[in-house]
């Protein structure tokens, strides 16, 4: 058994753990990542596609912007469709600032060309992985490693960076987290069609036959979602019912709805609210997905995993340097303010642009009161926008 140390220990090779390892690594902490995926698998995982404004600052502000700012693109705004109409919400005009679509699987690979670049360790395809002696000053992380060596890692703290299904919470004694959760009655079906966005910028269809909504990745690719069933699964949807169901879901007056393309990716993805407090036990420090999940409707998810390991990154940095745990112990509350604005807001927008199963005339009379108020009145526009591109860190 091979014995190696470091200082943080760092359990996932999401956007969270590439991410703390990038920070640590600028103020002199030490980690090593373990991730239980292929380098390859990571780095091609679609998933989220914007980055709102804080998010952005962060990665060119500490060198790992540079593709992100050739390729990212950037949008002042966001279109809600209802009413066979767009209503555009103008971030730029309205904040000052705006979002950019880039995918995830772009951001996990500019963190891991800047990590190994550094010569910094990410450890892929490691099985079995055991988080233990949470509760000391000197907890370790055992796990098989990619040539099936039994090896353990010992860490001043464990950072668990390992993704909903992770195993970092689980270690947790259960009696010392408090679980909030919501499930809805719908998932996403989402799809990568190589065909030209038809529509400049990210927009959200609310409609008789569900919430649809248009993204795209490139000039050359476009990336579509449907409100589906939650048990819904993928062999129920062949090509031609995905585009006619989006073609109907995002239809406007005197307009084409959608370029259609070969689709290249697809997957169904479940919508869930979900956060765990504290955030810590010991020196365990959960992030990103590990401690909490929100709906993509407001395409946080990726941007809170950063937000919370910037906090982190600051803790660590002033515990290594001078021993002290004050920014450690506040790690917990200083990320749950903002976790619980990003729950409140996915939540709200999930509300408002879906068609939950069931729902009655009074329902749907609010939602399209409240769609139609975001689209006319400035100040509801400016808390959509404002929340939508992202507050900025410690508000
Ligand atoms: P993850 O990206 O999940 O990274 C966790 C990492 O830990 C993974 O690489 C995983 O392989 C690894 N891991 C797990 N268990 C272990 C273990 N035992 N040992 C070692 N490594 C382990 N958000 C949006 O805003 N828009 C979207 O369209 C969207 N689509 C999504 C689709 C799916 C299928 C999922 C799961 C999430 C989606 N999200 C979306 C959310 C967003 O992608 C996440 O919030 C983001 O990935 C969180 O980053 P993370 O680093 O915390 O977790
Ligand atoms: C995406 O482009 O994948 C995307 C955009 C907006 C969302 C979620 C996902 O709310």
């Amino acid at each position: 058994m091979e014995l190696s140390r470091t200082q943080v220990a760092i359990v996932g090779a999401g956007p969270a753990g590439l991410a703390l390892a990038h920070l640590l690594d600028r103020c002199g902490v030490d980690s090593v990542v373990l991730e239980a995926r292929s380098r390859h698998h990571v780095e091609h995982r679609v998933r989220a596609g914007v980055l709102e404004h804080p998010t952005v600052r962060l990665l060119c502000d500490t060198g790992v912007g540079e593709r992100l700012q050739r390729e990212g693109l950037e949008h002042g705004g966001i279109s809600l469709r209802f009413d066979r109409a767009d209503h555009r919400i103008d971030f730029a005009a309205l904040t000052g600032k705006g979002i950019t679509v880039y995918g995830q699987q772009e951001v996990v690979k500019d963190l891991i060309a800047a990590r190994l670049a550094a010569g910094g360790e990410i450890l892929f395809g490691v099985d079995d992985v055991r988080v233990r002696e949470i509760d000391t000053d000197a907890p370790e992380v055992a796990f098989t490693d990619g040539d099936g060596a039994e090896r353990v890692l010992r860490a001043a703290v464990v950072a668990g960076c390992d993704g909903f299904h992770g195993v970092c919470r689980p270690t947790i004694p259960p009696g010392a987290l408090r679980v909030f959760e919501r499930d809805y009655p719908f998932a996403w079906l989402g799809i990568l069609a190589k065909a030209a966005p038809a529509q400049e910028e990210v927009t959200y269809a609310h409609g008789d036959r569900g919430f649809a909504l248009a993204s795209m990745r490139s000039p050359e690719v476009t990336r579509l979602y449907l409100q589906v069933d939650p048990d819904e699964s993928l062999e129920a949807w062949p090509d031609d019912r995905i585009w006619e169901e989006l073609n109907a879901r995002l239809a406007v007056d005197g307009g084409s709805a959608l370029n259609e393309g070969p689709i290249v990716e697809r997957g169904i993805t479940a919508m869930r609210s979900f956060v765990v407090e504290p955030m810590r036990h010991g020196r365990l420090f959960l992030a990103g997905d590990a401690a909490h999940i929100v709906p993509a409707t407001g395409a946080k998810g990726m941007n809170l995993a950063v937000a919370d390991v910037a906090v982190l990154a600051e803790a660590l940095e002033r515990f290594f340097a001078t021993g002290r745990t004050d920014l450690l112990d506040a790690y917990s509350d200083r990320c749950l303010r903002r976790v619980w604005r990003a729950e409140h807001f996915s939540w709200w927008m999930t509300s408002m642009l879906h068609l939950a199963p069931g729902a009655d005339p009074f329902e749907r009379r609010l939602q399209l009161s409240q769609l139609r108020y975001v689209a006319s009145s400035p100040a509801a526009a400016t808390s959509l926008a404002e929340n939508y591109v992202g507050l900025p860190y410690g508000s």
